[in-house]
C-alpha cells in the first residue's frame, strides 16, 4: 500500500492537503449516549432510517452530500427554468461531451433513473448481463428490465486482502466462458464499473478495458460503463499503471471512455453535486430508445427531472472533478483514515479504495455469523459509540436470490465509511479512527441483529432490526 509520504514524494509535494478553503460552515451536533440508543431503537438498528440531525459526522454515502465550490453556487444563480431547451441543458451536454467523449446524453434526476433507461433501451428479456460485481439499484434495475446479471469481476476482488492494484478488473475468461456457453446474442452489454464500489472503491485499469474491448469488438457487444466514479478510477491508473504518471486524469478519463459506448452517471458523487445524473451513448438506435423512455420516467430531455440551475452546477463541478489536485487531496484524504485504521491493526479492505473505507466486519467480529449480520451490526455499534454514521455493504445489501429467495450471502462482509467530498477535515477523520478502534477494543461484546421487517425492493435502505 502506498503511504502518505511516498505517495507525496511520488508527486514532488509534502502533502495532500486541500485545494481550497473554507468560507461557509455548517454546525453539526453532538448527541449523548442516551439519546443515541433512543434514537437507534426508534431506527430499528437501520442506519439509513436515522434522522441526520441525530448523527454527529455523516459517512452514509458519498452521494449528494459533497460541498458545492462558490464557482458552482454563482452557477446556481444562473439557472434558466424553462421547460423546455434550458441553455444549462446544453452547457451540461457541452461538459460532459468534453469531459467524458460520448456524442449524445440524456439528463436524468440521479443515477438509478438513467439505469432505468439502459436497461429498459439495451435490456431484452432473459438475457445476460455480465458485470464486473453488482451494485444494489444497477442490478436491480437490470432484473426488472428481465436481465440476468453475473458476476465476471476477477477472483482477487472479493477477497478483502488481496493487494491487486486494480482489483475491479473484468476477469476476461470468465466472460469468454460465458459467451461459449449462451451465445453473444444472449448478452445484452457489458456492465463495467469504475472503482467498484460494493468490492471496496477498487479501479478498473486501461489495459483491461483496452483488452474487454477488443474481445467484445470479436463477438459484437457493447459496454456501458458505471461512470459514478470514473475520475476516482482515472487517479488510480496515473497512479499505478505504466505509461499513466504523466497523463492529466482529464486525458485518462476521456481515454477510458473511448474504449466503451456509453455510460450513466450518478452525479451526486465524482460530479459535485447534490443531485443529479445522466446517461451518454454513442449509437444513435439506443439514444433515440433512451430520450423516449426520459419522458415517461423523469421529464423532458433537456432536464430529465434536475432544475436548470441544478445542471448548471453539475457542468461547473464536472471540470472540477477531473482537477488532478482536486482528486489528490480527495483520495489522500480517504488514505488518511485508512492509513489511521491500519496501524491500529482494524481489518479493512486492502488496497484502500477511491470513495471510502470499508471495515472487514467479517474479521472484525469474528465470533459473528453471516446471518448474525455482522456489516450491519457494526454499522449500528458506530452511531451508538460516537453518532459516527456508517454504511452495510454485506448480507444485506446483497438482498434476496429472485429465483430461489434465499439471502444472498457475499464473500464480502463490510460496512462502509464514506466520505463525502470536501466536506470533512482530517480532525473529524481523526475522530472517526478513534471510534471505529474504541468499537474494535469490545467487539466481543457484539451479539449481532435480527432482522424484523423486510420490503420487498433494495431492503438495506428500510428494513429494520433487533438486537439479539
Ligand atoms: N452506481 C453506483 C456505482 C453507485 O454507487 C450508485 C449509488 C448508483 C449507481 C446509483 O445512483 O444513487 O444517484 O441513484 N450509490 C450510492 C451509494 C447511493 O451509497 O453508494 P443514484
Amino acid at each position: 500500500m502506498t503511504d502518505i509520504k511516498t505517495m507525496g514524494q511520488q508527486l514532488g509535494r509534502r502533502s495532500w492537503a486541500e485545494p481550497w478553503k473554507i468560507k461557509m460552515v455548517e454546525p453539526i451536533h453532538m448527541t449523548t449516549a442516551e439519546e443515541r440508543l433512543r434514537a437507534m431503537q426508534e431506527s430499528g438498528y437501520n442506519t439509513f432510517l436515522l434522522k441526520s440531525d441525530d448523527v454527529y459526522i455523516d459517512l452514509l454515502p458519498d452521494s449528494g452530500t459533497s460541498a458545492m465550490s462558490d464557482r458552482q453556487w454563482a452557477g446556481m444563480m444562473l439557472g434558466d427554468e424553462a421547460y423546455a431547451g434550458s441553455r444549462n441543458f446544453y452547457h451540461l451536454e457541452a461538459a460532459i461531451q468534453e469531459y467524458y467523449g460520448y456524442r449524445f446524453i440524456v439528463p436524468t434526476h440521479q443515477g438509478r433513473g438513467a439505469e432505468n433507461l439502459i436497461s429498459q433501451a439495451a435490456i431484452k428479456k432473459g438475457q445476460y448481463v455480465p458485470g464486473n460485481m453488482y451494485f444494489t439499484t444497477t442490478r436491480l434495475h437490470q432484473e426488472l428490465a428481465g436481465g440476468i446479471f453475473t458476476d465476471i469481476i476477477i477472483d482477487e476482488a472479493h477477497d478483502s486482502q488481496s493487494l491487486h492494484p486494480f482489483k475491479g478488473n473484468v476477469d476476461l475468461d470468465k466472460l469468454r466462458a460465458l459467451i461459449a456457453k449462451v451465445g453473444a446474442a444472449q448478452i445484452a452489454y457489458i456492465s463495467l464499473a469504475g472503482t467498484v464500489n460494493m468490492a471496496g472503491g477498487q479501479p478498473v485499469s486501461m489495459a483491461n478495458v483496452r483488452e474487454l474491448r477488443a474481445l467484445c469488438d470479436q463477438h459484437g457487444i457493447r459496454i456501458y460503463l458505471d461512470a459514478t466514479r470514473m475520475a476516482e478510477n482515472s487517479f488510480f491508473i496515473q497512479e499505478r499503471e505504466e505509461g499513466y504518471a504523466d497523463k492529466p486524469i482529464a486525458a485518462i478519463l476521456k481515454e477510458f471512455c473511448s474504449y466503451t459506448d456509453g455510460a450513466w452517471m450518478s452525479a451526486k458523487k465524482d460530479n459535485l453535486v447534490n443531485i443529479g445524473g445522466w446517461l451518454a451513448l454513442n449509437h444513435e438506435d439506443v439514444f433515440e430508445s433512451a430520450r423516449n423512455l426520459v419522458v415517461v420516467y423523469e421529464g423532458l430531455h433537456t432536464y430529465g427531472g434536475m432544475a436548470g440551475r441544478d445542471m448548471e452546477a453539475m457542468a461547473i463541478g464536472i471540470t472540477e472533478s477531473v482537477q488532478d489536485d482536486h482528486m489528490r487531496a480527495r483520495i489522500g484524504q480517504v488514505r488518511y483514515l485508512g492509513d489511521l485504521l491500519t496501524q491500529w491493526n482494524i481489518p479493512i479492505v486492502q488496497p484502500v479504495g477511491g470513495h471510502a473505507i470499508f471495515l472487514d466486519a467479517s474479521r472484525f467480529y469474528a465470533h459473528l455469523p453471516q446471518s448474525a449480520f455482522p456489516g450491519q451490526t457494526l454499522a449500528a455499534e458506530l452511531y451508538l459509540d460516537s453518532g459516527v454514521r456508517a454504511m452495510e455493504r454485506g448480507v444485506v445489501s446483497a438482498g434476496r436470490d429472485p429465483q430461489t429467495g434465499d439471502h444472498r450471502y457475499p464473500r464480502l462482509e463490510l460496512t462502509r465509511l464514506t466520505i463525502p467530498r470536501r466536506v470533512y477535515t482530517q480532525a473529524h477523520m481523526d475522530v472517526v479512527a478513534e471510534s471505529v478502534k474504541a468499537v474494535y477494543d469490545q467487539r466481543e461484546r457484539s451479539r449481532g441483529l435480527e432482522m424484523i421487517y423486510e420490503p420487498q425492493y433494495l431492503r438495506f435502505f428500510q428494513c429494520r432490526f433487533k438486537p439479539l
